[in-house]
């Protein structure tokens, strides 16, 4: 199945969720969630989960379990996005080529609508779990609520805040980039393989595989930072270096940084190999994807 077709599927699941929850005298509350996950973006993280899942060798074309739990990571990370923007931490104005959340609605709304699809991402995977019982949704949701959570973005942008300004150790800003951004990618890869039906263990190996793609991702955002260019990310450019935040540049230099880049990416696809033979057509893409820099 083609891209394009999952990420339409992905973007009508989420559109029906906020729709089903919307309530009146919320002013732009639900518009602003809207706003937050289908204004652009490239659906990485829910791409590997569905990816994850129809490469498996139980897939029967039944797409449908997994759809709650990639429209669920989505919602996660718009709500990630929405939360990073606000002033009281990367104060950007920019996101996907348009203004941020807080820029379009203000800041209460912006914090309301981050929460609320927080809160709905767990909504529906808690439903999802009602409609199937068992280990599979379950560990499903507990993953990616965990990477959401205390095991990814939370202390992962804690870290990232606390060492504004101050040198981090490469222990730390490995920290950084592992819980603030490659939890989703191995969270994802993790539950579309448990959904499917695949042992732990397999399971696991996905998860390892996509850490490192997301530790590569987290990369290439940083040189995107120096290299890139604000019109073509859709988000701001310099503003790293000017708030003072500890990138993987930073901490290592060019040189080393595009090195280690180039191997985490090796890695993973190599790990990825070890547990599909000849890859599905969908995962070649969903790596493609991760190269791409563009943001809209
Ligand atoms: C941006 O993630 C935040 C990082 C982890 C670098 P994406 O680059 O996946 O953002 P969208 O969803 O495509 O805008
Ligand atoms: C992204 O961090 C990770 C999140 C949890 C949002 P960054 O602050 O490095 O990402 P961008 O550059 O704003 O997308
Ligand atoms: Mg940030
Ligand atoms: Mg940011």
């Amino acid at each position: 199945m083609y891209v394009e077709k999952l990420i339409e599927l992905i973007d009508e699941a989420v559109l029906g969720y906020i729709e089903g929850a919307r309530k009146p005298h919320t002013g732009d509350l639900y518009d602003a969630m809207e706003y937050a996950v289908l204004q652009g973006g490239k659906r990485v993280r829910p791409l590997i989960l569905l990816n994850a899942f129809i490469s498996s060798k139980n897939y029967d074309s039944d797409m449908t379990p997994a759809i709650p739990f990639a429209a669920a990571i989505e919602m996660l990370h718009a709500y990630s996005l929405v939360h990073d923007d606000l002033p009281a931490l990367d104060n950007a104005a920019t996101r996907r080529g348009k203004p941020t959340v807080h820029a379009q609605f203000g800041e209460a709304t912006a914090i309301l609508a981050g929460d609320a699809l927080l809160n709905l991402a767990h909504e529906v995977m808690l439903k999802a779990c009602m409609a199937q019982p068992g280990k599979r949704t379950i560990s499903a949701a507990f993953a990616i609520s965990n990477a959401a959570g205390h095991g990814g973005v939370i202390p992962g942008q804690a870290a990232d805040i606390f060492y504004e300004n101050k040198p981090a150790a490469p222990e730390v800003l490995h920290f950084i980039h592992k819980h603030k951004t490659a939890a989703f990618f191995s969270a994802a890869a993790y539950a579309g393989a448990v959904l499917a039906g695949e042992e732990t263990e397999f399971a696991k190996k996905s998860a390892l595989a996509f850490e490192h793609l997301g530790l590569a991702f987290q990369i290439k955002d940083d040189i995107g930072n120096i290299t890139g260019d604000a019109a073509t990310l859709g988000k701001p450019v310099g503003n790293d270096e000017t708030s003072g935040k500890n990138t993987y540049v930073s901490v290592y230099g060019m040189e080393k940084t595009e090195n280690d880049l180039k191997s985490l990416l090796s890695t993973g696809k190599q790990l990825l190999s070890e547990l599909y033979e000849d890859g599905s057509p969908i995962l070649l893409s969903t790596i493609l994807t991760i190269n791409k820099t563009q943001s809209v």
